[in-house]
């Protein structure tokens, strides 16, 4: 009984995808590098990566300005999601594709104003809603009926916050946050920001929203090296399992608002359940690194990109991001997708 079930979901749902229809007509994105696909070219910032290289594996071999040696999180869900190409970045003034869906997500760009500043200019995340609000203005004239009752359909993935950490609270040089806050109190400051932003998309109509929580910031190797250590830094990653922590109760308040489907990946959870594969290097990288930890321009990457969890100091390569896609998308384990995986989110 439970597999026909399944068998006939399947078949709807390739039948839908068959004919060129995605399973939800619109896609919004807002995030920081690990989702910025370009955003950023045009910034005065040190944080942009549209030189080789990044985008070696990209179609093309075109540096577009993901960081990455070819697709993103997003860009795989994307794919899952049954759309033909992928979310254009907000920097690209789309105008008849704002009907399928945005990404606002730009490298260096924080919950927080000004976290990441000091590379230099970035979309932060308020700024991105900024540009949200403005892209929903336009499409008044582009859907039938109301904005929201579009809106309600369309998927909303939000990954932010690694930067408030990275290049906020643990850069005490040019901030002040480690002196004013403790790790608590951080976390909470950055939840009040978090939930006010959340509420701005469902104000909008959003319904459909997927939060990704922090993954282990203090692993990277841009932030081992930066410590002159050997192992993961638990004072970052403790810092920012605070804001963590805080995510399921967020996630619940905004499931008690009508029709609201928020649900939260957990990265932390996704990474002590599935862990790599024996094998993956984790401890360097896939390409010649600059003193900030991003690729130096113009340089040979690895030759097996498959084999390297990252691509650079901070950013994980295609195969990593298409594990992570993977489980978000299809994971039924509560403990990483809660309440539901984001196939699910989009199905319901
Ligand atoms: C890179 O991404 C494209 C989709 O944009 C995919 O078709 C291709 O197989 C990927 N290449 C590698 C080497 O991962
Ligand atoms: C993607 O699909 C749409 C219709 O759903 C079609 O208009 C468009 O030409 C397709 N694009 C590509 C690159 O195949
Ligand atoms: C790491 O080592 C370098 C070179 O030995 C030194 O200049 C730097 O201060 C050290 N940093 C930390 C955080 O210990």
């Amino acid at each position: 009984m439970m597999l026909r079930i399944v068998v006939l979901v399947l078949i709807i749902v390739c039948a839908d995808l068959a004919k060129g229809e995605s399973k939800v007509p619109c896609y919004f994105i807002f995030g920081d590098s690990l989702s910025d696909v370009g955003n950023n070219n045009d910034l005065r910032t040190l944080a942009k990566t549209n030189y080789p290289p990044y985008g070696v594996d990209f179609p093309g071999g075109i540096a577009t300005g993901r960081f990455s040696n070819n697709r993103t999180i997003e860009d795989f869900i994307t794919t899952f999601l049954g759309f033909n190409k992928s979310i254009a970045p907000y920097s690209a003034q789309i105008n008849e594709d704002i009907l399928r869906g945005v990404n606002f997500a730009s490298g260096a760009a924080g919950i927080l104003s000004n976290s990441g500043s000091q590379l230099g200019d970035r979309v932060w995340m308020d700024k991105q809603i900024r540009n949200y609000l403005i892209t929903t203005s336009k499409l008044v004239l582009k859907v039938r009926g109301h904005v929201s009752d579009y809106l309600n359909k369309c998927l909303y993935t939000v990954n932010i916050g690694s930067n408030d950490y990275i290049n906020n609270y643990f850069m005490p040089e040019n901030y002040p946050s480690k002196r004013l806050y403790t790790p608590e109190q951080f976390a909470n400051l950055l939840i009040v920001r978090f939930r006010s932003q959340l509420q701005a998309l469902y104000n909008t109509g959003a319904r459909k929203v997927a939060v990704f929580g922090l993954g282990l910031i203090g692993c990277t190797p841009a932030q081992i090296a930066m410590r002159n250590a050997t192992q993961c830094i638990d004072e970052i990653n403790q810092a920012a399992n605070l804001f963590n922590e805080k995510l399921p109760s967020l996630i619940d308040d905004f499931n008690r608002l009508p029709m609201a489907k928020f649900t939260l990946i957990s990265l932390t959870a996704m990474q002590a359940l599935n862990p790599l594969p024996p094998g993956i290097i984790t401890t360097s990288t896939c390409c010649q690194l600059r003193s900030d930890f991003q690729c130096e321009p113009f340089t040979p990457p690895c030759a097996n990109r498959n084999i390297y969890a990252f691509f650079d100091g901070y950013h994980p390569t295609d195969v990593v991001n298409g594990g992570v896609a993977e489980s978000a998308y299809n994971t039924p384990n509560r403990m990483i997708a809660n309440p539901m995986n984001i196939n699910e989110l989009s199905s319901s």
